[in-house]
């Protein structure tokens, strides 16, 4: 990604923006001033628009215990964010690695290393997502076959990988998908007249939220899991 990009992309400003920030001599590569956005950015180039640092030498990685209620996103208007709840200095240069609906509570990851969110989200991976799922109506046991087989999404023209499913209770129960579409687990479960009332993400691949982390809290790690 050239640096013109990734300032668009990350501030959320737009293409109009970095090329104003870049013409009028804001932008500072490695400490160093440029003009020119059409370079490549290094994973841990530091970059610094505005007086902002938005990208720093230092990788960063972070479990956070999303709370219900907040939004999936680095900056809104109105709704608080999970960036909002990092009380560190270097907080704006994190992207998610796989949101939460605001309703959703568990496990979001947060890192500004790009190379290691994407082996989080990228569908090829096919990295376990699990979820503690409660119900308004009784899970079906032919909801979990079908959960089990495999399901279509037209609108996105996949297949799903087969999920894994423990049921828990009539109306509760572990369920893990190796996808990470929008609001993929309610539509699943809409599909046999199943609402979902409480969603909860305990894990992302090997990393486990853990048990005594209060929603809101986060903790930080020094580099990711060998794979
Ligand atoms: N599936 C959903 O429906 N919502 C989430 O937040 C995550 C998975």
């Amino acid at each position: 990604m050239t640096v013109a990009q990734f300032i668009a992309k990350q501030t959320r400003l737009g293409k109009r923006y970095a090329k104003g920030v870049l013409r009028r001599g804001e932008v500072f590569l490695n400490e160093s001033r440029i003009t020119d956005g059409s370079k490549d950015l290094g994973k841990f180039d530091q970059l610094k628009v505005a007086g902002k640092i938005i990208q720093s030498h230092v990788p960063r990685y972070l479990l956070l215990h999303k709370p219900v209620g907040i939004l999936s996103a680095n900056s809104d208007p109105t709704h608080r964010t999970v960036v909002d709840l990092i009380r560190e200095p270097w907080a704006r240069e994190l992207h998610i690695a796989g949101r939460l609906d605001r309703a959703t509570t568990g496990l979001v990851i947060l890192t500004n290393d790009s190379t290691f969110s994407e082996s989080l989200t990228q569908p090829e991976h096919k990295v376990p997502k699990t979820y503690h799922v409660d119900t308004e109506h009784s899970i079906t046991g032919e909801a979990i076959a079908a959960f089990r087989g495999g399901m279509s999404f037209a609108k996105e023209k996949i297949r799903t990988h087969p999920a894994l499913v423990i049921q828990l209770s009539e109306n509760s129960c572990r369920l893990t998908i190796f996808e990470g579409k929008h609001h993929q687990i309610k539509r699943m479960f809409l599909r046999f007249g199943i609402r979902v009332t409480k969603l909860h993400r305990e894990s992302i691949g090997p990393y486990v939220l853990p048990s005594d982390l209060a929603a809101g809290d986060y903790i930080t790690f020094a580099k990711p899991l060998p794979k």
